[in-house]
């Protein structure tokens, strides 16, 4: 098992050209089911993973993707934004999961209820978003990880102007903004990159034992 993961890591690389193929949309279900199954501070999800199928969006978004073709040449675009509206609904919402799923009653999750929305109450806006953003980012690598194991390709993208995204994708009204996005699909035969070796720094030097 330890092996097979190593060497869907090794397999996996950060894709510049797609070939044509589409990706099913049980394959892509999976592998958003598995990327919500990641954990985040205190469970509450702060963010949205968002499907982008379709030609005519992904058009549009090009124009905000430092030239980044892939972003429309690809089998899908997923979109990982993150809320932006971070206070007490979203700690009920929340709650109210706890409450559904684990059948209790939303009395006896007043202590978890206040000890979230005290936490949260106690960042500045631009630590809600550092934190909201780094819940997004541990969801993201999660999303790489799955999408090697299932052999889907993908490329993790920063490149993108996230205002001209969020225009686009109208994510004001949704309280989310976009914070990272991955194009996934196949590899082309054709791109270098795939026969590159991989640049990681040696374990001596990345793994300190204390
Ligand atoms: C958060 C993040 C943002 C990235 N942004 C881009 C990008 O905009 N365009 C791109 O081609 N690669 C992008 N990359 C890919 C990295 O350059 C790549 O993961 C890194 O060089 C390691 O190579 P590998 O993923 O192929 O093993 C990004 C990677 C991450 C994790």
């Amino acid at each position: 098992m330890t092996v097979n993961v190593i060497k869907s890591l090794q397999w996996r690389y950060a894709v510049k050209q797609f070939s044509t193929d589409v990706i099913n949309d049980g394959q892509v279900q999976a592998l958003l089911t598995a990327t919500r199954l990641s954990a985040s501070s205190f469970g509450l999800q702060p963010y949205r993973l968002l499907i982008v199928k379709s030609t005519e969006i992904r058009q549009q978004l090009l124009a905000y993707s430092m030239g980044q073709d892939k972003v429309l040449n690809s089998s899908h675009l997923i979109v990982f934004a993150t809320q932006t509206n971070l206070g007490d609904e979203i700690v009920h919402a929340y709650i109210d999961q706890v409450s559904k799923v684990r059948g209790i009653p939303s009395e006896e999750l007043q202590d978890l209820t206040d000890q979230i929305k005290g936490s949260l109450a106690a960042k500045t806006p631009q630590q809600k978003n550092a934190w909201a953003k780094n819940q997004t980012y541990l969801a993201l690598g999660n999303f790489l990880t799955c999408a090697a194991i299932m052999g889907i390709d993908a490329c993790p993208m920063e490149g993108f102007n996230a205002e001209g995204y969020d225009n686009v994708l109208g994510l004001a009204d949704k309280a989310l903004t976009t914070a990272v996005i991955c194009p996934i699909g196949t590899r082309h035969e054709d791109d270098p990159f795939a026969r590159m070796p991989k640049i990681r720094f040696d374990a001596e030097k990345m793994v300190l034992t204390f």
